[in-house]
């Protein structure tokens, strides 16, 4: 085995409950067993790095540690028929930036199982824009799609759209046909959001009702939600009969005050997405949609990208909500 040098993000405990993140020098021969050692191109920043980042045991047990749940590069040395030396590769999720190094490494050494062939049709540098977010967007698309919904059904409700779930949900769903209606959280972006495909803007208040009614006047056909909470409960009661959420994150709550009402009396569907344990082949068949027919045309609206060495701010400013959209980090030199 090959000892090659490289540089990392390096989240420590300093002190009890006082974490730091450095960029530290490292070896490959330092990076845990696996059959594929990836030379990382792009990585790029989600929601749970953030807490990855900041010392939350519900997410990375140990310390030191380097985040990053997303990661594509090129295979360096493969113990696996798999994968051969030189092909490109998406890795997300499983355990990747967990407890396993992650992304903001130069390196990653990985189990084959948890490699996706870089689809024809993406960069490296695309792959990571979808990243995590985009294939959980996809992921949750396809749970409105195949459960019967068309454009013709109505209007589909994203929440968290100037994240980057969000973001890509509108912009996947407005390429394929539908009407979206984007809740437009803490600043206003309604703007960017119209870029991304958005008819209709939403502002937070109106899309949470603090009545107690069980049901609410049916609005939506369905909806991709990263919020939860009152804005999901919501949700639920203003979906039309036989309408269909997909219910993919908690960023305001993972609470969800709601009673049967909508399901038993309008038939309304929750379907809950997991991108992390999501099985293989359906992970290849969202990625060729990624790649493929959903392949949307503003990406680059979305995304800011950075270099190794402004991780740490990038953090910062994810953690103050001072970003929309994805950011993308740099890791080849
Ligand atoms: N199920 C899965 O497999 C899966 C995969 C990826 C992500 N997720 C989850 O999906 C959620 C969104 O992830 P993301 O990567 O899109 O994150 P993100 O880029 O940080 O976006 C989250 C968005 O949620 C909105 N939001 C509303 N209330 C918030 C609050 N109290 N705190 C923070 N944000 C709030 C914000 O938009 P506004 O300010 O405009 O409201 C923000 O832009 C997270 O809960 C994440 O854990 C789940």
């Amino acid at each position: 085995m090959t000892s090659i040098p490289f540089k990392a993000l390096v989240v420590k405990e300093a002190a009890p409950g006082r974490f730091t993140r450095q960029i530290v020098p490292r070896r490959t021969t330092d990076l845990p067993p696996g059959d594929v050692l990836v030379r990382v191109a792009y990585s790029s920043i989600n929601y749970k790095d953030l807490l990855s980042a900041t010392g939350n045991r519900g997410v990375t047990r140990r310390y030191p540690h380097t985040p990053g749940i997303d990661a594509a590069g090129v295979v360096v040395e493969s113990a696996s028929g798999e994968f051969q030396p030189g092909d490109e590769v998406i890795v997300t999720s499983y355990d990747l930036g967990m407890n396993t190094d992650g992304g903001f490494g130069q390196f990653i050494r990985v189990p084959a199982g948890w490699g996706v062939p870089l689809p024809a049709g993406l960069t490296l540098r695309e792959s990571m824009i979808y990243g995590t977010a985009g294939f959980t967007a996809a992921l949750s698309i396809m749970a409105l799609v195949e459960n019967g919904l068309t454009p013709a059904a109505g209007e589909i409700l994203v929440s968290g759209a100037t994240g980057g779930v969000g973001g890509l949900a509108v912009s996947i769903l407005a390429k394929i046909g539908f009407q979206v209606a984007a809740v437009n959280g803490h600043v206003d972006q309604g703007e960017y959001l119209r870029q991304l495909g958005a008819s209709r803007i939403i502002d937070p208040a109106q899309a949470r009702d603090d009545s107690g009614r069980p049901l609410l006047k049916a609005v939506w056909a369905g909806s991709v939600d990263s919020v939860g909470g009152e804005l999901l409960a919501t949700t639920l009661k203003s979906t039309a009969a036989y309408g269909v959420v997909a219910c993919c994150g908690n960023a305001a709550s993972a609470d969800l005050p709601i009673n049967v009402y909508p399901f038993i009396l309008r038939g309304v569907r929750l379907i809950g997405i997991d991108s992390q344990n999501c099985p293989m082949a359906e992970r290849r068949r969202a990625w060729a949609r990624i790649a493929g027919d959903w392949k949307i045309a503003q990406a680059e609206a979305m995304v800011e990208e950075i270099g190794l060495a402004d991780l740490d701010s990038a953090i910062e400013k994810m953690l103050a909500r001072g970003h929309r959209g994805r950011t993308i980090v740099r890791l080849r030199d």
